[in-house]
């Protein structure tokens, strides 16, 4: 049974079997916690010391009985999430509003649904936010819009659960995951967009574990309800390149 072995913590990630989860999973894994990844189908790839638990987080019923089955929990990283490219107009509102219950309403089910357990421990949640819910995401506005809310959930969550657990969001800027590929192209897309970013490449999954591990540890014991951006140093405005005054000297 998880959670029953002593002097460790129990971590859950949500959506833990690949891409950016496996990487935060792996993380607390190699910090020398107890980790549960949770998703619909397991993983391809296990990973050591790493227990897989099927759940469907938009089925509220079954999230909750499977945190009722927990006997004790230290900190919850609500990770699954993710969107198709899908333009607004010519589809319906309710495909779109499926992307806010993955992305915004099935981290708010299970961390109520974790509550107890996580204010017995005086532990912790981890919200894994987006740059997309902080800037126009065309193509992608359904997920924007739901990690925006994200991230005021967590602020308002983290004020009414004080002192006992602290909630906090890593805005986390492009991955490179299994996926890459679909949202930028092949190698040459990735690297094409690698040099868009300030640090000259993108995240990798443990870059966004290691800073989770941070949030969920004691030396971040005096924050909650704060946002960590985690994007590499960001992007550069678009208007600098367009304009045609003040462009940076290539020579130096
Ligand atoms: N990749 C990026 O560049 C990037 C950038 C910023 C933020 N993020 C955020 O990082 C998180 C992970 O993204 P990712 O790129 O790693 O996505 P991913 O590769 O598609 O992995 C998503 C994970 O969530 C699980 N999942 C999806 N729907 C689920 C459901 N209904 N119930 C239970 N589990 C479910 C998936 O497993 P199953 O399909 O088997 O259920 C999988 O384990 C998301 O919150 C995303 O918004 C990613």
């Amino acid at each position: 049974m998880p959670g029953e072995r002593p002097g460790r913590r129990l971590v859950v990630v949500t959506g833990g079997t690949k891409g950016v989860g496996a990487g935060i999973a792996r993380a607390f894994a190699e910090a020398g916690d107890e980790v549960v990844v949770c998703a619909r189908r397991p993983p391809q790839a296990p990973l050591d010391g790493v227990e897989f638990a099927p759940l469907d987080l938009r089925d509220p019923p079954a999230v909750r009985a499977f945190f009722g089955r927990l006997t004790r929990l230290d900190v919850l990283v609500n990770n699954a999430g993710g969107a198709p490219h899908r333009l607004l107009a010519g589809t319906e509102a309710e495909r779109h509003a499926r992307v806010i219950d993955l992305n915004l309403v099935a981290p708010l089910t299970a961390s109520l649904a974790a509550y107890d357990l996580l204010k017995r421990a005086r532990g912790s949640i981890v919200m894994i936010g987006s740059v997309s819910g902080t800037r126009p995401s065309p193509g992608t506005a359904a997920y924007g819009a739901a990690k925006a809310g994200l991230e005021n959930l967590a602020r308002s969550m983290a004020a009414e659960w004080a002192p006992e657990v602290r909630v906090n969001t890593l805005v986390v800027g492009m991955v490179r995951t299994e996926l890459s590929h679909l949202h930028y192209g092949g190698e040459d897309g990735i690297e094409a967009v690698s040099r868009t970013v300030p640090l000259g490449r993108l995240a990798v999954p443990t870059d966004i574990g290691r800073a989770a591990v941070f949030l969920a540890s004691d030396a971040a014991a005096y924050i909650t309800g704060a946002g960590l951006l985690v994007h590499g140093g960001g992007e550069r405005p678009a208007f600098l390149d367009a304009a045609t005054v003040n462009k940076p000297d290539r020579e130096h």
